[in-house]
């Protein structure tokens, strides 16, 4: 296995092993788990794109989310990113399905809203639009390592709410629809996420977050503005451009990401599969304290 560098320190593509070879050999699984343990973000190259390839690769890492109601592919495994309707005609650009698209270029963490949050995401094109479309990344343990210490003091324990319907209201007030709002009432984590296997810790914030528990609800919602605007300056981003065959892996507990538009009048899918965090991914650490 070869590890190539993607993006300011963090992110490798990785060569010589296939996402195949994970889902079938135990020694491929280890190596892969130990880089995405460190480098936080893989990319396979040139891979066999398949529904059940994707399964197979995906759940070497734990368990599978499902996906949620009022989602493109809820109930099952795959999250469908696409701007296609159910007959395959493109979607006018005020539908749904393109709000999705524009709700998910806000800067987030996958999952971060569920009951369980996510340890990593797999995405993989299916059909490209040809420009823009672009996924980028940034490192939350890169940002979290630039907090001044005092600041960093504050925020070891602090814990913010997440909820699917904040990220969504910025876009359009009907975007969460009702029964989404039922299924997905607001969670709280810690505002920073220990990896358990390296100790290092990273900032564990989203479009999803708006409050901090003992702050003003202004205060709060400025402090986690600034964190999620200094964590993405441009200069720390990795700009994804996607080319067919690409399978793209990251640790949901140590990246922000967003899609970037597109010509919406072209077609985009994604397939995207998600792993739920464990205990043994730091889940019990992220956790915040229960209050008697
Ligand atoms: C995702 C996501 C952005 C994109 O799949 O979780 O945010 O570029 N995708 O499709
Ligand atoms: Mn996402």
């Amino acid at each position: 296995m070869e590890l190539v560098p993607l993006g300011p320190g963090f992110g490798v593509e990785v060569r010589g092993v296939s996402v195949l070879d994970v889902a079938s050999d135990g020694d491929a699984y280890k190596a892969v788990r130990a880089a995405f343990e460190e480098h936080s973000l893989l990319l396979f190259r040139d891979q066999p794109i398949a529904d059940d390839v994707q399964v197979a690769y995906s759940r070497a890492f734990g368990p599978l989310e499902l996906t949620k109601v009022a989602s493109v592919g809820a109930g099952s495994f795959y999250s469908r990113l696409t701007n296609l309707d159910a007959n395959g005609a493109i979607v006018p650009p005020d539908h749904r399905q393109v709000l999705i698209a524009q709700a998910n270029a806000l800067w987030h963490t996958d999952s971060s809203f569920k009951q369980t949050p996510a340890l990593a995401s797999v995405l993989t094109a299916r059909v490209l639009p040809g420009a823009g479309g672009d996924t980028e990344f940034t490192s939350t343990r890169r940002a979290w390592d630039r907090l001044p210490a005092d600041l960093q003091a504050r925020l070891k324990d602090a814990v913010a709410t997440h909820s699917y319907a904040n990220s969504r209201d910025q876009i359009h007030p009907d975007l969460a629809n009702a029964e989404e709002r039922k299924a997905l009432p607001p969670v709280r984590w810690r505002l920073n996420w220990r990896n358990p296997v390296n100790g290092r810790r990273a900032l564990y914030v989203a479009s999803h977050a708006y409050a901090i528990d003992g702050m003003d609800d202004r205060d709060a919602r400025q402090l986690l503005a600034q964190l999620l605007d200094d964590a993405t300056r441009p200069e720390f981003v990795y700009v994804h451009k996607w080319r067919q065959g690409d399978v793209l892996m990251w640790d949901n507990r140590a990246m922000l990401h967003r899609g970037r538009p597109w010509d919406y009048s072209r077609e985009r899918s994604m397939i995207r599969t998600t792993i739920s965090a464990t205990d043994a991914d730091g889940l019990s650490e992220v956790k915040p304290p229960v209050v008697h």
